[in-house]
């Protein structure tokens, strides 16, 4: 029986010295490689300034906190995303305001957003203060949209990339598609730092503020021990920086083999007939692969296909699962299933299939068997 696992970082030689090359210096945080990250992150997605952090959820909790948005205050964003992209609306005591999903690209539906906007007036509507937009699975959100909502509106545009290095809009690169946006870079990520995330804007203000907070508080001086302003240590290590510097000299790379691996899957899946595979919309110049999501007809029993999947040693996962039902969001505002129907339907139906950049064939047709078998033996 083959093992297979869901996803699997792909490091090499280079990698591997450039962390140990850290090690032989005095410098193993705040030093020359996060600034030579940044750099390189910024210029790749096309924003003047890129300030890194421990993890993707960090960067997302110091831009609701550049921005001001604190207690009282709404953002609209998706239930259909990993939590962190909610949550860190919540660290901030503000309200996320959830609309559902278009069916076949998985991201915020702008037609719905625009429907909620035109449903609120008064205060309800003044307190709307941003959109948070993720581009599933590295699929862009369709920004034109969300820029005429948010200029229609007066709101923040935050764009969740985190899942979308390397992707493209109508021929520009995610992350610089709202005011601001983020980059995630956990080893199942286009490219890893082990943990780590990077902001990236235009906003001059916000960078300023994003640097000082990831860094207690401190003033530009970097002075020690003055502090202007309530921080954090969401600091990015040297270690990690010169594995994502590393990484990212071999992007193009990377993201063509992760499409060569998800050219396989389709071409093979293409004969399987419950299966849907992932939409590619037309205003996507490139898509940058972050996983390879199938959906299954209705009456196909998920579950126990995942579970005959995992039997057969192949790791796979449902993502995601609705955040409205998560147990502390049902809690917090009541919601209950039937409150968002795209994403609920899409949640019950979805596998997240083994992809990585080294994935090989033999391993993608024992996925496809084994899927195949698992389907003729759950369908109702
Ligand atoms: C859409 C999205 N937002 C935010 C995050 C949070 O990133 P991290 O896991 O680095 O905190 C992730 C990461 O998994 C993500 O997929």
């Amino acid at each position: 029986m083959m093992q297979i696992p869901l996803s699997s970082p792909d490091i090499i030689e280079k990698d591997i010295e450039a962390v140990v090359g850290v090690m032989k210096t005095r410098y193993l945080s705040i030093g020359p490689r996060v600034v030579e990250f940044e750099n390189k992150i910024r210029s790749y997605a096309g924003t003047r300034y890129a300030i890194a952090v421990n993890s993707g959820t960090s960067a997302l909790h110091l831009i609701i906190r550049g921005l001001g948005i604190g207690e009282g205050a709404v953002v609209i964003t998706t239930p259909f995303s990993f939590i962190a992209s909610s949550n860190c609306i919540l660290f901030e005591r503000a309200k996320p305001l959830f609309v559902d999903i278009e069916e076949e690209t998985l991201n915020l539906d702008a037609d719905k957003v625009e429907e909620k906007l035109g449903s609120l007036s008064g205060e309800e509507l003044t307190k709307v203060k941003a959109l948070l937009v993720v581009d599933a699975f590295g699929h862009p959100a369709d920004w034109d949209r969300f820029r005429e909502i948010g200029k229609k509106y007066n709101l923040k545009l935050i764009e969740d990339s985190a899942e979308a290095l390397g992707s493209e809009y109508k021929g520009k690169r995610a992350g610089s598609l709202g005011e601001v946006g983020v980059f995630a870079f956990y080893p199942n990520k286009q490219i890893t730092t082990g943990e780590g995330g990077i902001i990236v804007t235009d906003n001059e203000e916000l960078a300023r503020l994003a640097r000082s907070m990831r860094n207690q508080g401190r003033g530009e001086s970097g002075e020690w021990l003055d502090h202007e302003r309530l921080g954090y240590n969401f600091r990015m290590d040297e270690l990690g920086a010169a594995l994502g510097c590393s990484q990212m000299e071999r992007i193009e790379e990377i993201l063509n083999k992760r499409t060569k691996v998800a050219e396989m899957y389709k071409e093979k899946l293409a004969e399987v007939e419950e299966v849907q595979v992932p939409y590619i919309a037309p205003y996507v110049s490139r898509m940058s692969w972050f996983v390879y999501v199938i959906r299954l007809e209705r009456g196909i029993n998920r579950d126990k296909v995942i579970e005959f999947l995992r039997e057969s040693g192949i790791e796979c996962k449902p993502y995601f699962t609705p955040i409205h039902l998560q147990p502390f969001y049902r809690k917090m505002f009541g919601y209950k299933e039937g409150d968002f129907p795209v994403t609920e339907d899409v949640t019950e139906r979805t596998i997240a299939l083994p992809f990585f950049n080294n994935l090989k064939e033999e391993q993608i047709d024992y996925v496809v068997g084994k899927l195949r078998e698992g389907i003729a033996k759950n369908s109702r």
